[in-house]
């Protein structure tokens, strides 16, 4: 580790010293072709969203640091791979940095269904604890036995409900509406079924098309989403019940990443840790003023849940844990339990 740090620190912040540190600073003009690294980066979000924004970060940085030796090319939209391809792209080696919402991750990895628990973390500072403790070493460990390196968690937030039909604020209200959910999870689905309402697994990239033509009625995001994709134009109800997270993880392909010079790696690894703080600084921004830009645009109705509302859902909703617990995993189920009740004892609630 304190290795790793002097070579960051050599690489970044003394560019002239870096050949005392042992270590050659290619310079742009310089680089040929051989020397070159071409990292491609997939994300299936727009460009102006804390994931879009954070890769492109990402990529100039690393531009700047490693002098053009490393160049990061940002695949926003489902432009290169769309969901449901980004992770064997990954794995066979097509791409080389992916961040999916880590629902997506269920498929092969139902683990991570931990994270799409209803209320299952009241804030984003609950979220990182978990990913910083048992419950992300666990995960990442599932991700390598599979080749797959961990590198990054990154926020989206909180999801919010929108639909075209009628405003949902009770549980009854879902009855017999269709709702778009992320592919893979089932929890996602079993959440809406609870609810008495029909999940529909769909891509991010048809998401707007199915809503606009109203094959499906509505669908969970969090405000970035729904501004950055104009789902608020097309879905007249906003539901604001912050019922469940959404957040990223960052990964690429291991045996990619351990074949990296061992300097060039301490640069990525090191500027994406830098990234990350900004990046969830962006994802805490953007969706307080996407809320806000929704909530003035006159196109929503907006409804914000009551305490007792959001009660009356997790009434309904918390049978899902006891059903997913042999598929999530009794120990992560209990970790994020005990995660909540440290937090009551330190706020005293
Ligand atoms: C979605 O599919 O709704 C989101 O996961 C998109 C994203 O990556 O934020």
């Amino acid at each position: 580790m304190v290795i790793r740090i002097a070579l960051v620190l050599c690489l970044f912040l003394l560019p002239g010293l870096a050949a005392g540190c042992g270590k050659r600073v290619v310079d742009l003009e310089q680089v040929s072709p051989e020397e070159k690294i071409v990292i491609k980066f997939s994300h299936v979000v727009a460009e102006n969203t804390p994931k879009g924004l954070a890769a492109q970060r990402f990529a100039d940085l690393v531009r700047e640091r490693t002098r053009g030796r490393v160049e990061v090319q940002v695949f926003p939209n489902s432009t290169l791979y769309k969901d449901g391809e980004e992770l064997q792209a990954l794995q066979n080696g097509s791409v080389q940095i992916i961040a999916p919402a880590t629902s997506k991750l269920a498929g092969l990895f139902p683990q991570w269904q931990v994270f799409d628990l209803p209320y299952a973390f009241p804030d984003e500072d609950a979220v990182h604890r978990a990913m910083d403790g048992y419950i992300g070493n666990k995960l990442s460990e599932i991700l390598r036995q599979s080749n797959i390196q961990a590198l990054a968690f990154w926020d989206n937030g909180f999801k919010q409900i929108t639909n075209s039909k009628r405003p949902v604020i009770h549980p009854g209200d879902f009855n017999g509406l269709t709702f778009r959910v992320m592919i893979n999870s089932q929890v996602l689905k079993r959440q809406f079924e609870k609810m008495g309402a029909i999940p529909v697994e769909k891509p991010f990239n048809d998401l707007y098309r199915v809503l606009e033509l109203r094959e499906v009625d509505g669908q969970e995001n969090t405000m970035s989403n729904i501004c950055s994709k104009n789902l608020f134009k097309v879905q007249p109800y906003l539901t604001v019940s912050n019922h469940g997270y959404m957040g990223y993880m960052v990964m690429t392909n291991a045996r990619f990443w351990s074949a990296l010079p061992e300097d060039i790696r301490a640069v990525l690894e090191g500027t994406l840790l830098e990234v990350t703080g900004w990046e969830r600084e962006q994802a805490l921004k953007m969706n307080r003023e996407n809320m806000e830009k929704a909530v003035s645009s006159g196109q929503v109705q907006v409804h914000w849940l009551t305490e007792n509302e959001k009660e009356e859902w997790a009434r309904v909703l918390e049978p899902i844990y006891g059903e997913f617990r042999e598929i999530i995993g009794g120990d992560l189920i209990d970790a994020v339990e005990e995660l909540n009740r440290q937090r009551r004892e330190r706020n005293d609630i």
